[in-house]
């Protein structure tokens, strides 16, 4: 007769050792963080580095935008700036709009989000279930829709006499909530052990928090932050970007002389042949921007060596399913067929643009 509890012990994601007795959270923003840091021994071509990858898409809304969403608005309660009759009021069609719709309901708080055109329909249709409110911008502002969302964020934090807007792009919490949470799970979980942190940028938020917490202990890991081709931060040249999340058209407040030890600029097709590579030898859905995070990896791997590398992979690739896992969208949008996206995850990593800072 089988053992099932000597087979069970041998199954993936069957523990009969550890009990879950007590080990309940409070609430949903209670299930924030302590996501999972997972070694991929197949991604890159060579056993070294060693690669661990910190899954932020384990967050309840998806993302590692459920840290930041959630701190600014407890930062805004504790100081008295919001109570439950306070509106919020925030421009973001993506990961921090979910993360805030999610705040925002379960502490109570009218949410409205500022989308324009290029908002994706399943993060609309995700902040509306969570009952957000969804603000069109429909006009650019001098051809920019970014300004047009800003414009009508200060539109109606007029009209809503007790609105206050979190502001990711300016907002400390922002990097402080990777500096007391997500930088500090990977430092326990390796014992401080670890060379290179790749990290996507937009706001900067993420790298910001992470390359403090490291700094300020006297750490050795290099923080390479991971930005777009077509990205003013780090003085880039502006250009047509299409992976949302990575990078900015604009260099927003909290990014401004932010140094790390290396720039490294990825294009789309790096990002769309990550998240496939990720998905064919991995077995893992990522994100947009953790698929340019794991090239920026893979087209670095022989100067890194024999280290160990840690990769912050901000979302999940559920949230791309009509772009980066399409193939007629990858053929119409970037010009390259299904079969040169095939060959081209088992080539070697294109090599990516990359600015030494210190
Ligand atoms: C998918 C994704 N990756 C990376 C980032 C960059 O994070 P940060 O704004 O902290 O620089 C974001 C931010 O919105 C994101 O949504």
């Amino acid at each position: 007769m089988i053992d099932l509890g000597q087979r069970a012990r041998r199954l993936p994601g069957i523990d009969t050792h550890s009990t879950n007795a007590g080990r309940w959270s409070e609430g949903i923003l209670d299930c924030i963080g302590k996501t999972p840091l997972v070694r991929l021994s197949r991604y890159l071509d060579y056993e070294s580095p060693e690669l661990l990858v910190k899954l932020e898409s384990a967050n309840p809304g998806g993302s590692a935008k459920d840290r930041p969403a959630a701190l600014m608005l407890a930062d805004a309660l504790e100081k008295g700036f919001i109570d439950e009759r306070t509106t919020i009021v925030e421009s973001s069609s993506g990961n921090m709009g979910i993360g805030l719709a999610q705040a925002c309901r379960y502490h109570g708080l009218r949410f409205l989000c500022v989308v324009d055109p290029h908002a994706q329909s399943q993060n609309i249709a995700i902040i509306q279930a969570l009952g957000g409110e969804v603000v069109r911008v429909e006009t650019p502002i001098n051809d920019n829709f970014l300004t047009a969302r800003i414009a009508r964020v200060r539109m109606l934090l007029e009209e809503n006499p007790n609105s206050f807007w979190p502001n990711q792009y300016a907002n400390r919490c922002n990097p402080m909530a990777h500096e007391l949470a997500t930088i500090q799970e990977i430092d326990e979980a390796t014992g401080g052990d670890f060379d290179y942190l790749f990290v996507a940028t937009s706001s900067t938020g993420t790298a910001q928090g992470c390359r403090d917490y490291l700094r300020k202990r006297g750490r050795r890991t290099k923080v390479i932050a991971v930005d777009a081709e077509g990205s003013v931060l780090f003085g880039g040249t502006p250009g047509k970007r299409l992976v949302p999340g990575l990078g900015a058209g604009q260099l927003p407040e909290l990014a401004e002389g932010q140094v790390f030890d290396r720039i490294v600029r990825v294009s789309d097709l790096h990002c769309v042949t990550g998240c496939r590579r990720a998905s064919r030898r991995e077995a893992m859905l990522i994100g947009g921007s953790a698929g340019g995070v794991l090239e920026a990896v893979r087209s670095l791997q022989e100067e890194v060596g024999s280290s160990r590398v840690v990769a912050i992979l901000h979302d999940s690739g559920t949230r791309y399913l009509d772009t980066i896992f399409n193939d007629e969208w990858v053929e119409a949008a970037l010009g390259v067929s299904r079969d040169e996206v095939s060959n081209r995850i088992n080539e070697p990593a294109l090599a990516p643009t990359s600015k030494v800072t210190e």
